[in-house]
């Protein structure tokens, strides 16, 4: 979850990295620094806090310097305190390094290297990267250095260095975590994210596990951990610089709900012949298992459905984070289909190399190309959405559902049902366009303590994924249920204005989840429905176009998002960066 991100080329480094440190706040972090070398001398400057408040402070604008280093830390070992923060150094300072993932040995590490006299500053795992750079550099040469180092690390890492002796020199090493390298005009970039830079260049170098980068102004090579060179070629991201601007919106998360309609087009436009191939890899399965976390979990419960549904499949949904529990059920002819946006959960890559192990075969739904999860996969489908900056997944929702609908639909033969997925956007539109109303209701119950959200069938997995949203983002307790629970227990907690979101559009599920309602009803509860019927036990009506009923949840689930979000600006929060949270989990 930290962000790292290094620039070598003709312009002032420190500029240029706070730009790209202030593309990359989404990803959430409590601290931040930069390492910046000018005149063979190489200075490093920290601190807990806000960005903007860290570089006014130590006046990076100004610093001089073509080289250098930046980081954003989201705390995992150490406090979060300015020696904590990134860069950390060598004991002579000669060498800044920032680390994004996890030592899972710098405690044996350290205890060696202060055996032998290294003198260490803070309580990270980080920090220890630095100072084993330091003693093997002794031999001279900073790539050999830097090759030895990486060889000792176990655990998960992206890191990046500076050498005050090699003035315009970065280098990167990566097991486990992205670094990509932008190949700029004039300068080059490596970074753990494509956003902090892609406004200087789109053409990018995905670096693969235990591999080296060396990049200069004009010149970037890579290696093997033992010092083979890599052959790699450049390549065009389909993301643009337009891609990661607010425009006329407040916060990313409102513009990536409102993108949805165009969004949910460019899901269903895929290379025809990987889609059937994946396609038949599922029908060809023997035993299949989808596999996710958060909201990408909630598409997979979908996913599971629509294929027992429609394509007469059985597929069970596991959370990545219990897989644990069912691996046995894993084996040489098991298919997991891993569905994640980023392509960077840890809970997630863990699950397919686990299965992977067992024998089985991993395709996988992602958003974010050159991913680790894609290097997983046999086959992978990207969902096109663009950069998802807001942290709660939204656009990246709606896309996956697009494609699920796609796969399953094919898997059925129903091409009438592929035609209308496509026609779907103008009904986003008319969703959208209940902005206000749907701020009203937020308003209304901004100083609630509890939400309840229900559904039945296909609109479970949509209460889920709109408690989800109603937690991350306005910091209300949400809990989503099946409706047909509610008498198993729930309904004990129900009391006089308790709001409850009932999914009860005009579809099979309606009768039966009504009566739930009006269980609730008589308790006191306050009903929300998000549905395309009119009915008296509705003390609120969110509006969603009368489509055919299984297109229900691709609809539904937007008003949910704009709920949440209202929600939190009502509540005076941040819609884009809530507390405690990061936009890709890429610890366990
Ligand atoms: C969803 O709004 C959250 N940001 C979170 O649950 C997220 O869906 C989860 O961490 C999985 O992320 P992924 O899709 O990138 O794997």
């Amino acid at each position: 979850m930290c962000g790292i991100i290094g620039y070598t080329g003709n312009k002032d480094a420190g500029p240029m990295l706070l730009e790209s440190l202030k593309k990359m706040e989404y990803r959430g972090y409590d601290s931040a620094g930069f390492g910046i070398l000018h005149g063979g001398a190489l200075r490093v400057m920290k601190d807990a806090g806000r960005i903007a408040e860290i570089a006014r402070k130590v006046g990076i604008s100004d610093e001089k310097g073509n080289t250098g280093i930046a980081h954003t830390r989201w705390a995992t070992h150490g406090g979060v305190s300015q020696n904590n923060a990134h860069p950390h150094v060598s004991c002579d300072a000669s060498i800044a390094v920032v680390h994004n993932g996890i030592i899972e040995n710098y405690q044996e590490l350290s205890s060696q290297l202060k055996a032998e006299g290294h003198r260490f500053a803070s309580e990270t795992d980080t920090e220890v990267i630095a100072h084993l750079l330091e003693k093997h550099y002794r031999e001279g040469n900073h790539l050999k250095a830097f090759q030895e180092t990486a060889k000792q690390l176990k655990g998960t890492f992206a890191f990046l260095a500076l050498f005050d002796d090699k003035p315009g020199l970065i280098l990167g090493a990566r097991k486990d975590a992205p670094l990509i390298i932008g190949v700029g005009k004039g300068g080059n970039f490596i970074a753990s994210d494509i956003v902090s830079f892609i406004e200087q260049t789109d053409r990018v170098v995905f670096l693969k596990d235990y591999e080296i980068a060396s990049i200069t102004a004009n010149k970037i090579e890579v290696f093997t951990f033992d010092g083979e060179p890599v052959e790699f070629a450049p390549t065009h991201v389909a993301w643009e610089a337009s891609d990661i601007s607010k425009k006329e919106f407040a916060h990313y998360t409102l513009k990536e709900i409102n993108e949805q309609a165009r969004t949910l087009s460019a899901a269903l436009d895929q290379d025809e012949e990987k889609i059937n191939e994946f396609c038949i890899t599922i029908k060809n399965a023997k035993n299949t298992i989808i596999t996710a976390s958060g909201t990408s979990f909630h598409a997979g419960m979908l996913m599971r459905y629509l294929l027992a549904k429609f394509a007469k499949i059985h597929a069970q949904s596991i959370l990545a984070s219990e897989i644990d529990q069912e691996i046995d059920l894993v084996e040489k002819d098991t298919l997991v289909i891993a569905i994640s946006q980023s392509g960077e959960t840890a809970d997630v890559i863990g699950a397919v190399r686990k299965a992977a192990s067992r024998g089985a075969s991993v395709i996988s739904i992602v958003n974010t190309a050159g991913s680790s999860l894609t290097r997983e996969s046999k086959i992978t489908l990207y969902i096109n959405c663009g950069p998802e900056i807001g942290v709660a997944a939204t656009k990246s929702f709606t896309s996956q559902l697009a494609i699920i609908y796609d796969i399953v639909f094919r898997l059925a033969g129903l091409e009438e049902k592929r035609a209308q997925l496509r026609d779907l956007s103008k009904h986003v539109e008319i969703i959208l366009s209940q902005d206000t109303s749907i701020r009203e209701i937020a308003k209304r119950y901004k100083i609630t303590s509890d939400f309840y959200f229900i559904g039945r069938g296909l609109h479970f997995p949509i209460a889920l994924e709109g408690a989800l949203k109603m937690k991350e983002l306005s910091y209300i307790h949400a809990e989503g249920l099946a409706a047909g629970e509610l008498k198993h227990g729930t309904l004990a907690l129900v009391d006089a204005g308790t709001p409850v979101i009932a999914i009860n559009p005009g579809d099979e599920t309606y009768d039966e989840t009504l009566n739930n309602i009006a269980e609730m009803k008589a308790r006191g509860a306050t009903i929300i429905a998000v549905t395309d019927k009119q009915n008296q036990l509705y003390n609120d009506v969110i509006e969603i176009p009368a489509v055919d009923s299984v297109f229900f949840p691709i609809l539904e689930v937007i008003p949910l998002q704009m709920l949440a979000y209202y929600a939190a600006v009502e509540r005076t929060l941040d819609p884009d960066y809530p507390r405690h949270l990061a936009k890709s989990v890429t610890v366990k």
